[in-house]
Formats: structure tokens, sequence, C-alpha cells
């Protein structure tokens, strides 16, 4: 593992590369270390090329604007925003128990992570750039080219002017106070909090605001939710929904998978995000299959982007045991209870009950492996 990684990250494929954090290390801080946070490449990534990087701001504009590192730095003001990402992908192990989804990655509940992100608002870019009349979206274009796509292109995505111009979308030189490492889309990445990770394009070259979205690969092809029957195959533009915010989400984090665990009053912790502009209100445990639950504790919000930790304490008999857990969000919207119902082709937006089995030992025993 490179790119300066932990040893515990879990790969998934080496090149491109794509590696999801440990359900150890997402629970260490309430935001993942650069070293933990999780890497999804669909190509090589480019080599650094910070000082000859401009980025080229076009379309429905009045003024194109070509920027330079120091351009964007120094000519626009620095905001910092605490957010989560997540994968369109994330937890779709669960999906893959349900019915086989070929070709796709098996992600735990790792391609998600919490961040500090610096840089400069999108929107103040589209300003300086003004916007024409016309315009419904904002295309991005990244510097690695993708053989995954068909034809091979460059990663790209679109999202509305509306989420365009809102102040927590950002233009990133930074995470968690460090420059942003080539991994993560060095020298400047989009951040759209609350939107499904592709649309936060790393090492981004080109803006272009426009009438529709981006018909780029990842955005018109991939990254869509089919119908259960349909085939990604033959599956063309346009078909399925194309995924933008995301849905309320939880893992369970600790005490590890199939943890054995002295019974008594046992802590249960994990993370829980919102998607959208919604946040999350309430996470409910439980350890009878959900016929009873008790409310855990939210860790104070450190922004409305971030993911929020939560913790709860169960008491449990000796024997087999499954903790369920289940976030509700702003809208009183809450995660559906079967992954079966979710399945789709693609394996995309698992939002599913997350479920942790362990073996309760009478207090006293050893408990390796907790
Ligand atoms: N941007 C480019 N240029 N190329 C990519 O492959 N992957 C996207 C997004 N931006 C991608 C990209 C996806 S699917 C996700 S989930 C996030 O980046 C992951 O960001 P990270 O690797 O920094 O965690």
């Amino acid at each position: 593992m490179t790119w300066g990684k932990r040893g515990d990250m879990i790969v998934h494929s080496a090149d491109p590369l794509n590696a999801e954090t440990s359900r150890a290390a997402l629970g260490e801080h309430e935001l993942t270390g650069v070293d933990a946070f999780y890497v999804r490449n669909h190509g090589p990534v480019p080599r650094s090329r910070r000082g000859g990087w401009r980025l080229r701001v076009d379309g429905l504009v009045d003024r194109p604007l070509e920027l330079s590192v120091a351009g964007l730095r120094d000519g626009f003001a620095r905001h910092e925003v605490v957010a989560a990402l997540q994968c369109a992908g994330n937890r779709r192990v669960d999906l893959l128990r349900v019915r086989d989804i070929p070709g796709e990655l098996p992600w735990g509940p790792g391609a998600a992570g919490n961040a500090r992100w610096t840089g400069a608002r999108l929107a103040d870019v589209l300003a300086a750039a003004g916007v024409r009349p016309g315009a419904g979206h904002v295309a991005f274009l990244g510097a690695d080219v993708s053989v995954q796509a068909s034809p091979p292109q460059p990663f790209g995505g679109s999202v509305p002017l509306a989420k365009a111009r809102c102040p927590e979308v950002l233009l990133a030189w930074a995470m968690n106070g460090e420059p942003l490492a080539p991994v993560h889309g060095a020298p400047i990445r989009v951040v759209v909090p609350g939107y499904i990770g592709a649309r936060s394009v790393k090492w981004v070259e080109r803006i272009t605001v426009q009438a529709g979205p981006s018909d780029n690969y990842f955005q018109a092809t991939a990254y869509r939710l089919l119908p259960p029957g349909a085939d990604p195959a033959t599956a063309g533009p346009a078909d399925g929904i194309a995924l933008g915010p995301f849905a309320v989400n939880a893992s369970i984090l600790a005490p590890g998978e199939n943890a054995r665990v002295p019974s008594g009053a046992i802590t249960v912790s994990g993370y829980a995000l919102a998607g959208g502009d919604r946040s999350v209100v309430r996470v409910d445990v439980s350890a009878d299959g959900g016929r009873s639950w008790c409310q855990a504790c939210l860790s104070p919000e450190l922004s409305p982007w971030s993911w929020r930790g939560w913790r709860a304490t169960l008491e449990l008999p000796p024997g087999p045991a499954e903790v369920i857990a289940r976030a509700w969000d702003s809208t009183a919207s809450v995660q559906p209870e079967d992954p079966a119902q979710l399945w789709n082709p693609k394996g995309y937006a698992n939002n599913a009950w997350t479920r942790l089995r362990l073996t309760v030992v009478p207090a006293g025993d050893g408990h390796p492996g907790r």
C-alpha cells in the first residue's frame, strides 16, 4: 500500500488504487486521518503538475477564466468546511450477499470518511466568470483518463447550478490542514458535500457551465441506479436514476465484526450520515431484531456537512447476538430494513439497517478478539 496510507487499509484493487478505511480506523477520530481516508479511483493518479496546472472555467459564462493554483488561492476568499464524503458504492457488500454484482468492488462501510476541507468557494469562481442565462448545471472534468469508461475518457460529472452555488461546495487545496495529497486530487479537487463522492471530482482541470447535466460516462452511464432487471452491459446513457444527494445512512464500527465480548454493558458505536442538505437527528439501536430500540448518544455536530459519531450501551446476555442500528434524518426519513429491497445491478446506494454479529461470553471469561 503506497500513497502514504496506513497498513490497515482494505485494498480492493491496486491498479487503479481502490482502498477502504478499516472500521477500527474510522472509529478513532471524528475527522478521518488523511493516511486512513478511503481512495476511489477509476484510472491512474495523474502525474503532479502543480506549477503547470490550469483550471479553465468556460461554457455559459460572460468571462471564461483560466486560473493557476496561485490565482485560485490568492484571488478568492479561503473557506473551510468539515464534510463527509461517501462513495455511492459504500456498503455494497451487503447487497452482494443478496445477489451477485459482477465487476463491482465489494466495499464495506469504509468507502466514507469525514475531513476538514480548505479551498475557494465554487460559487465565488462562478460569480467571477459571470453565469449567463440558460445555465442549469456545472460540469467538472478531471485530468485522469479512465479506460473503464466507454469510450475511455477523463473522469467527470456535474451538479445542478443551484448546488454549485451553495457555500459548502469548494475547490479544495487542503484536507485536514495538510496540502491535498496527490491521491486525493492535488492540486485542486471539487468537494460537493451531501452528494455521492463521484461528484467531488479530483484533479479538476475544467469547469463548464451548461444547460444540462454532463454527458461524461461517469454521469450519463455510470453512477445511475438501474432497476433490478436491467443489464448494466447494455444500459445506455440516461437509463435509470442519476445519483446525486445520498440518502441517510449509518454503520456500526465497534466492536468489530464477530467480536467476542463479555456479557453485561456493551458499548456499540459508529457513524451516521445524512445526504443533501439534511442532517442526522437520531440513531436507534436494537438487540432484538428491531422489535425494540434504544436511542444512541450523538456526538456534537462539527458542521452541517459532517457525519455524526454515535454510541449506545446495551445489556447483552451470553450467547450469539445481533446488534442493529438505523439513523433518521431531519426530514424524518429512516434507513430501510432490508438490503434485498434495495438491490440494484450496479450495487449503489445501500442504506439498509446496519447489523453486527457478536458472541457474548459470560463475564470473567477471556474475550480475545474484542
Ligand atoms: N475524480 C477523478 N478525477 N477520478 C476518480 O476516479 N472518483 C470519484 C471522486 N472523484 C474519482 C474522482 C469517486 S467515485 C469518489 S467516491 C471520490 O472521488 C473518492 O474520493 P477520494 O479518493 O479522495 O476518497
